[in-house]
């Protein structure tokens, strides 16, 4: 096994690019830039992996790690092919994080204003929060837990337990399996999309709440308190306590429709 450890600090001027396109084996690898300087890393399997920049972009192609650590206070994070490993990532100001694919037991992943934009999500446990940036998920595994205050939701694909929650933006989820889903907004709406074969238990909640004519929800019960509306119901089921969505929006509106897997798949690649 080789150590490295590397550590540069540069001028704001000056670009780094480092390129690893043999497979090493590496026990940490720790890299900080300033200024503007980009890191560039592929494939590589190490221990640690800390990487630090100012404005500079981060690219990470097919990493394997136990801990991958990022930073940025303004730069972009890109992710390319597989991120393997325990994943904390945090972009400051205008810092965005773009990842094709993210494994791991724990991941969270924070931004201020930027985008937060994944493909593939596998974890046990994530957490993504973002303050003023949209969150942009394809399909998403295991126990997910998001957040923005004034950033939009979008998720193609869950499967697992989710939390969503914001202050003024819109939530927008396909639920293709489930465990527990509970979205709640302020001040924005909320769409929920199931295939119309799922077995769940629904609360909806808002100051309109909307369920398609394909979807047939039994045992409905409906009730209001001042100007707001509360709608529950199962879906193909009765008794599975633990299967179930919530959606509650204060000021906005709930739309409940059903949505194939196969229009969901559709709708992501177009
Ligand atoms: C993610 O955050 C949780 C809660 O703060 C923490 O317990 C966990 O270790 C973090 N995971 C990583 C990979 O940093
Ligand atoms: C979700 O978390 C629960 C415990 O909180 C755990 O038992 C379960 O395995 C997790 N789900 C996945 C897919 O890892
Ligand atoms: C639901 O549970 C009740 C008893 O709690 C039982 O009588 C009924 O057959 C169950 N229904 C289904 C669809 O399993």
């Amino acid at each position: 096994r080789v150590a490295m450890r590397w550590r540069w600090s540069l001028g704001v001027d000056l670009t780094l690019l480092i390129l690893l396109l043999i497979k090493l084996l590496i026990l940490d690898l720790d890299i900080k830039t300033s200024g503007t300087g980009c890191v560039k890393i592929q494939k590589i399997e190490c221990d640690n992996c800390k990487i630090e920049t100012e404005k500079g972009t981060s690219v990470l192609q097919s990493i394997k790690s136990h801990k991958i650590d990022i930073r940025t206070n303004g730069g972009k994070v890109i992710g390319l092919g597989t991120l393997y490993g325990n994943t904390d990532i945090r972009a400051t100001e205008k810092g965005s994080v773009n990842i094709e694919k993210l494994q791991g037991t724990s991941i969270n992943i924070s931004t201020e204003d930027g985008l937060l934009k994944t493909k593939y999500l596998y974890a046990e446990t994530s957490s993504l929060s973002s303050v003023a940036g949209d969150i942009l998920l394809g399909s998403i595994h295991g126990n997910t837990s998001l957040q923005t205050k004034t950033g939009s939701i979008t998720v193609d694909s869950s499967d697992g337990s989710l939390k969503a929650s914001t202050h003024h933006g819109t939530i927008d989820v396909y639920v293709s399996q489930l465990r527990k889903v509970d979205l709640k907004s302020q001040k924005g709406s909320i769409t929920v999309k199931v295939p119309a074969s799922l077995k769940a238990y629904l609360q909806l909640s808002g100051r309109k709440v909307d369920v398609s004519s394909e979807i047939q929800l039994k045992e409905t019960q409906s009730a209001s308190k001042d100007d707001h509306v509360t709608i529950s119901g199962h879906m193909n089921q009765r008794n599975e306590t633990d299967k179930w969505i919530k959606a509650d929006t204060q000021n906005g509106k709930v739309c409940l429709k059903s949505q194939s897997w196969i229009q969901s798949v559709k709708l992501k690649s177009s």
